[in-house]
């Protein structure tokens, strides 16, 4: 089977109450780890590509590990650019083989999001890509914009109809209260999500599959063994699984986490280290980063996105 578009997985993972995972990738640790533990669980994946990991690994060197996944595993598998910031990065992904690209208009006035989306979804739609875009912005870092928590808008569900209507996207993001990297709340904040604002686009847009941004957990297990093996990360904090897992019960069809994968990695390499400070071959340092990430992208499926045996 070739790389798919996201059309058919999320049209699924909303009729079926669950989320497909869109879990970044920068390298083939990574791809291998996400790719077999979906394997295993017999889960749909989407991989996706920041502008900062085609910077750090290559658009073909990206392209071709996430091919080698697809052959090696046989599921489906859409290939997908997070936040593509202009018409030219969507346009370089889509004529570079993605299946799927993010056109992110959030940072720009309604009116010029809805021009420069519809302008993508006419070129990707014309070579059957999905578009996915945003209304609304998340507080945090995603490449070198840092938006913080005060200036993060939330999604005006007045806008939602209008906006998909008029720009012909496949998904839209919105901003419920998550927010991207290891610090989504302040130290003693409690945990919320606005789902009075998720159920109000719902409703507005039925059947129509929305996607969270800036959804890792923090998982509490890697953040402590960071700490214990002399990491910084005290005040890191995610969103509570549960949530998560009520979104993709709703209409909530794919769900996006990288943080998860970078918190895995770095403990199970810090781990490592201070267990075998003799060790100089990479690989024996980043199997076990791979295995790390398995079983956290295997505990996603099976107790967040429910997508487990939805291949
Ligand atoms: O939303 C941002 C993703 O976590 C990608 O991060 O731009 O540092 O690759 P990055
Ligand atoms: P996290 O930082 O919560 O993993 O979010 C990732 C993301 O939204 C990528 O687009
Ligand atoms: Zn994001």
């Amino acid at each position: 089977m070739p790389l798919v578009s996201t059309k058919e997985m999320l049209r699924k993972a909303y009729e079926g109450g669950y989320a497909i995972g869109a879990f970044n990738v920068n390298n083939m640790e990574i791809v291998q780890g996400i790719t077999e533990a979906a394997k295993e669980l017999n889960a749909p994946l989407i991989l996706q590509v920041s502008a900062g990991a085609r910077k750090y690994a290559n658009h073909t060197y990206l392209t071709k590990l996430v091919e080698a996944a697809v052959i090696e595993t046989g599921l489906p598998i859409a290939l997908h650019l997070d936040h593509g910031a202009d018409f030219e990065i969507c346009k370089s992904c889509i004529d570079g083989g993605f299946t799927s690209v993010m056109i992110d208009g959030s940072h720009h006035d309604y009116e010029d999001n809805v021009a420069l989306t519809k302008k993508v979804v006419e070129y990707a739609h014309a070579h059957g890509v999905t578009v996915e875009g945003e209304l609304g912005q998340l507080a945090g870092i995603e490449d070198d914009v840092n938006v913080s928590a005060e200036d993060a808008n939330f999604t005006k569900p007045e806008q939602v109809e209008d906006f998909v209507t008029r720009t012909g996207v496949d998904s839209l993001a919105i901003a419920i209260g998550t927010s991207h990297g290891a610090y989504k709340f302040k130290p003693g904040q409690k945990p919320q999500l606005r789902f009075d604002i998720l159920d109000e686009v719902a409703r507005r847009l039925p059947g129509f599959p929305i996607v969270l941004h800036g959804a890792s957990s923090v998982v509490p297990e890697f953040v402590e063994m960071i700490n214990k093996y002399g990491g910084q990360m005290p005040d890191a904090i995610g969103i509570p699984e549960e949530m998560l897992r009520e979104a993709a019960r709703n209409a909530v069809c794919k769900i996006n986490i990288d943080s998860d994968l970078r918190l895995a990695m770095t403990a199970a390499v810090r781990e490592h280290f201070a267990l075998h400070p003799d060790h100089f071959d990479p690989r024996q340092y980043l199997a076990p980063a791979r295995d790390a990430i398995k079983a956290m992208v295997a505990h996603k499926i099976k107790n967040v996105l429910g997508c487990d045996g939805k291949a």
